[in-house]
């Protein structure tokens, strides 16, 4: 059996309180429906910021009644530290997501990423420390990597940020760090890279690859790719990110004050993505026939991401169960009806 199937086991017979911040997000929506399911407590913090109600509605038609009543909403905001405290008490394990994400986004308005990513994380780790909970896992970037050109990525050897997004993410780590040497207070931060799956909204300017190009193709519009289309990423389907944190949140004392990359290992091009993607939209009764549209490189985009993934492997038992086909595969049929309600 699977470290994570084990782990599943026995949260099944014993009931653990968990905190998710950004809960009304992509992955803290992810992270929320997967505790119910295992008849966890969670209760959940946001301020509506970039997450939205119908994520926390769809939880809700996904569990039964009594997994629904294990959860409680607290609208609130991490830059409000009374938030973070009345988030915090009674709790055994923090999975800390609430940021504002995106690159562009912190290139727009760096103080505003600045705020929520790195005086709001401040007050969850205080919040955190002083409700003495059992463990604080994190959502840090794979952007922290930033102009480092060694592939795959190994967490001890990082380059320049590229943009104020991977400051404060560096930023996030450094201060769990100093959080681990001065008050003894451990936390695991696990290095996102690009996680794509259902509840990742495809609106707005800042939305991430997968679901923006994915509504475009079912809308008929236009495909951007930011350059020549070599740029690459390591997909990461959420399942494999929502193990990672059940692995690292019930971790033994010496997987902890670490960071960890949480991906696949594998590496792939924006050109193979938009044909993947349009393939899978065929599958699913959509035809796409335009070719992309090629344009300027972004501003603050690291070239190629994939990551080594043996640190989360050998220390939390972590083993992906998902490669990028076999999401795309899973999240297609959401996104198809989805968008397609939506529209
Ligand atoms: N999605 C990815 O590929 C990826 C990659 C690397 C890191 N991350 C990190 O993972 C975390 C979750 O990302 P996501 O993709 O689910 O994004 P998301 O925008 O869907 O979710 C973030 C959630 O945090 C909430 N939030 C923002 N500011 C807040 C505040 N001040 N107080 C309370 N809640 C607040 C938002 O309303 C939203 O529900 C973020 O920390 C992000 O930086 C994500």
């Amino acid at each position: 059996m699977s470290k994570y199937e084990q782990v599943k086991q026995e949260l099944l017979t014993d009931k653990k309180t968990w905190l998710i911040t950004g809960v009304a997000g992509f992955i803290g929506s992810n992270l929320l429906e997967t505790l119910l399911k295992l008849n966890q407590t969670v209760v959940g913090l946001d301020n509506f910021a970039t997450g939205f109600q119908h994520n926390l509605d769809e939880v809700k038609s996904l569990v039964s009644a009594e997994q629904w009543e294990g959860f409680t909403f607290i609208e609130g905001d991490i830059r409000q530290l009374t938030d973070c405290s009345k988030a915090c008490q009674g709790v055994d394990y923090v999975l800390h997501q609430a940021a504002l994400g995106s690159v562009p986004r912190s290139i727009a308005d760096p103080i505003a990423t600045n705020e929520t990513n790195i005086s709001g994380f401040l007050n969850m780790l205080v919040a955190a420390r002083d409700a003495q909970v059992a463990s604080f896992t994190y959502a840090a970037s794979s952007s922290t990597y930033g102009d480092h050109p060694a592939l795959p990525k190994v967490e001890d050897a990082i380059g320049n940020p590229l943009s104020p997004y991977a400051v404060t993410k560096y930023v996030n780590e450094l201060y769990a760090d100093v959080f681990s040497r001065t008050y003894g207070f451990n936390t695991i931060g696990l290095r996102y890279f690009n996680i794509f799956a259902k509840r990742q909204t495809p609106d707005g300017a800042y939305a991430a690859v997968i679901p923006k190009w994915t509504a475009a193709m079912i809308a008929g519009d236009e495909v951007f790719i930011n350059g020549d289309g070599d740029t690459s990423r390591d997909f990461n389907f959420i399942e494999n990110a929502v193990q990672a944190n059940i692995l690292a949140a019930t971790a033994n004392d010496e997987a902890k004050n670490q960071v960890y990359n949480v991906a696949v290992g594998g590496r792939t091009t924006l050109n193979t993505l938009f044909s993947a993607l349009r393939e899978h939209l065929i599958a699913n009764g959509v035809s796409y026939t335009q070719d992309p549209v090629y344009r300027d490189f972004r501003a603050g985009d690291v070239r190629h991401s994939q990551a080594d993934i043996s640190k989360i492997q050998n220390a939390l038992g972590y083993e992906p169960q998902f490669d990028i086909i076999q999401g795309i595969k899973k999240a297609m049929p959401w996104y198809v009806n989805d968008i397609i309600a939506n529209t």
